[in-house]
């Protein structure tokens, strides 16, 4: 039988208390019935309309017609069950927004927000889930993560520093002086806008991981050995060898008598840690400013071992040379120290070599891939075959 409201003639708390009960429950049962937009109206017109609703008829019936003495009692217990059947409304109104019905096998009406009505599919329990892909490594990631082990393993640490870098740190400290021609090389994105301040604070893209090389110098005192991962930038047009954005692993071995015949000695077991025990290492000599002696390392081409071809065909990521460039190196140069002089690095005292090297490139030459631009355009299609 519907709820109606009936006269109060006892107005006692109990008696106000099971009128109060019973008009809750009521309406609670009521709200649990509601399935559509439609009932969801009806049931706000029943309990709330402001003409004849159950709440109007309580207050005429139970206030207005209150005893004198009565009146405070009642008054509190209508405005209780005002604030009481209002929730109970908002609740009902929220459920049949998100109402999605999983038993039998027909649809289910539920009520949008705006008031329209969706249609649910039932839901089948028992079907398996949706299986989302586990990631997987990127190719550039998993391959300096390669590099960084084999460093570790002979006893390097994992450094890092800024991708927006100091004029100071990106060139000054390297021994790139101020308007050297070096500079050119490394086709610098700057950032704008900073004219005002003197040349050494400008700030700038890093062009490569070796400003790193002195961030941890000023930090730690000699002797260290030190791997730096990062991003660096360049003012390079994208094409298939090129992005603006690539990645760089640097070394750094910084102690008494370092000499070159451990910088070869280093690099030639790295490179056949990396590449496999039958790989051959060859120095060329090269210039940096901030290394004396410098040099390019070259390992034997890991596509034709060597030979400059491929069956009949020329082989063409060594160019057909057998050679391919992988990196580079030096000593110290002894004007970086100076920099770093204060904090144990007198180039009296100590000798170092440094490295650098693009895992992008490492990455294509290993992967085989042909065009630097599939790293980055985040293409699943590609990315998923490493995974
Ligand atoms: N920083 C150099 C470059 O980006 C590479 C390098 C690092 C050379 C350390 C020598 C020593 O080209």
């Amino acid at each position: 039988m519907a709820y109606t409201v009936s006269n109060l003639t006892d107005y006692s708390a109990p008696a106000l208390e099971k009128a109060a009960a019973e008009c809750t429950a009521a309406c609670i049962v009521e709200a649990g019935a509601v399935r559509s937009e439609a009932d969801l109206k009806a049931f706000r017109d029943r309990w709330l309309g402001r003409k004849s609703g159950i709440l109007t008829q309580i207050n005429d019936l139970w206030l207005k017609g209150a005893p004198k003495e009565a009146k405070r009692d009642a008054g509190m217990l209508v405005n209780e069950l005002k604030t009481r059947i209002t929730e109970i409304f908002e609740r009902a109104k929220v459920e049949a927004e998100v109402r999605v019905v999983v038993s039998g096998v027909q649809s289910q009406v539920a009520v949008g927000t705006a008031g329209t009505i969706a249609v649910a599919e039932s839901v089948d329990i028992s079907l398996p889930g949706i299986r989302r892909p586990i990631g997987a490594e990127h190719p550039v990631v998993k391959t300096s993560k390669e590099i960084v082990s084999v460093f570790q393993k002979l006893g390097y640490s994992v450094a890092e520093g800024p991708v927006v870098e100091t004029d100071y740190y990106n060139f000054e400290a390297l021994n790139f002086p101020p308007n050297h021609p070096a500079r050119d090389t490394q086709d610098t994105l700057f950032i704008a806008g900073q004219q005002s301040k003197p040349q050494r604070e400008r700030l700038l893209l890093r062009t490569h991981t070796s400003p790193v090389q002195i961030r941890t110098m000023e930090k730690l005192r000699p002797p260290i050995r030190i791997v730096i991962p990062g991003k660096v930038h360049r003012n390079d047009p994208p094409d298939a060898s090129h992005s603006p954005m690539f990645h760089q692993i640097e070394g750094l071995a910084v102690d008494t008598n370092i000499t070159f015949g451990d910088l070869k000695g280093t690099l030639d077991h790295a490179m056949k840690a990396l590449f496999g025990s039958s790989v051959k290492t060859h120095f060329r000599p090269s210039y940096f400013p901030f290394t004396e002696p410098s040099a390019e390392l070259y390992v034997t081409c890991f596509i034709c071992g060597g030979s400059g071809k491929r069956g009949s065909d020329p082989c063409r990521p060594c160019k057909q040379t057998g050679w391919i460039e992988v990196l580079g190196c030096g000593m110290v140069d002894p004007n970086v120290f100076e920099f770093v002089k204060d904090n144990g690095y007198d180039p009296k005292k100590v000798s170092g070599f440094a490295f650098g090297m693009g895992v992008d490139r490492l990455a294509l030459l290993k992967y085989g891939v042909d065009d630097i631009q599939l790293f980055f355009q985040g293409d699943v299609r590609f990315l998923q075959q490493f995974g």
